[in-house]
């Protein structure tokens, strides 16, 4: 039912993280996937290796999604070793927790760049390459859009541009039969979250303690989510943001 053999995937931040383990997904299910990411070239070959491994198709492609021109370059290039596009996520994002007193105009930019225009550089790029039967993109949000936590102001507020962005393009590209859809996971255990000082904090266990299920997601929990909405199984689905968290709101 979620079969997505033959289509082609472009995965925005696939080296590490929930991307790294989106594009694993989608390829297990039969799509070949671009591996996007911006500086860290060994993560993202280890996890074409894996996909090759595994007997799947990727390859990594290096470039900044925040900037017009590396985003040009990512999907010419996709396209010239693939000859198509089905499926886009624009997973790549970047986040920090700081109360308002420390937000500074360049972190602002660095998030609303990373995670909102990044987001619509895809899409204008993606409607160049996706056929006449349409296309998938799948943004990724966070449960903090709906949900805001303290000391999140710009984070918080890149995520629900993403869920408005999402539910615009529903609107703009449905005719071009091109579906667009947002997940929101919750506390998810990545590298980046390492960075970011949650894990071992009492922030992670306030977590734990809102989540139903009782534990910080993995990225494994959120990938099949993906492969779903990419999927001819969500054809009817589009303009939607699902929660993805263990229970945790
Ligand atoms: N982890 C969570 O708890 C959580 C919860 C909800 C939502 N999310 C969202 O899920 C997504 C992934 O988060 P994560 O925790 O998996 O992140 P992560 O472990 O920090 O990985 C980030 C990925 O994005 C790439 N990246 C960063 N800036 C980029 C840019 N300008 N251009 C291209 N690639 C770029 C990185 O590439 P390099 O390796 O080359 O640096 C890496 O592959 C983000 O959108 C985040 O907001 C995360």
């Amino acid at each position: 039912m979620n079969d997505l053999t033959g289509k082609v995937a472009l995965v925005t931040g696939a080296s590490k993280g929930i991307g790294a383990a989106i594009a694993r997904a989608l390829a297990a299910a039969g799509a070949t996937v671009g591996i996007n990411y911006v500086a860290d070239a060994a993560a993202a070959n280890a996890n074409v290796g894996a996909i090759v491994s595994a007997g799947g198709r990727a390859t990594a492609i290096q470039g900044d999604v925040s900037k017009s021109a590396d985003v040009k370059r990512i999907f010419a290039s996709l396209y010239e070793s693939f000859d198509r596009l089905d499926i886009v996520v624009n997973n790549a994002g970047v986040y920090t927790f700081e109360p308002i007193e420390r937000v500074t105009e360049a972190e602002f930019h660095r998030e609303f760049d990373t995670n909102v225009l990044a987001a619509m550089l895809t899409t204008q790029e993606a409607l160049h390459y996706f056929s006449s039967a349409g296309g998938s993109i799948i943004n990724v949000s966070s449960i903090v859009s709906k949900n805001p936590a303290p000391a999140s102001a710009i984070y918080a507020s890149t995520k629900g541009a993403v869920d408005t962005l999402t539910g615009v393009l529903a609107k703009e590209l449905g005719d071009r039969k091109i579906r667009v859809n947002a997940i929101a996971p919750g506390v998810t255990m990545t590298e980046g979250l390492q960075e970011s000082g949650v894990p071992g904090s009492p922030l992670e266990a306030q977590m734990v303690g809102m989540t139903p299920l009782g534990r910080i997601g993995t990225p494994t929990d959120i990938a099949p989510l993906v492969v779903f909405l990419a999927s001819d199984a969500a054809a009817w689905i589009t303009g939607e943001r699902i929660t993805i968290s263990g229970g945790l709101r």
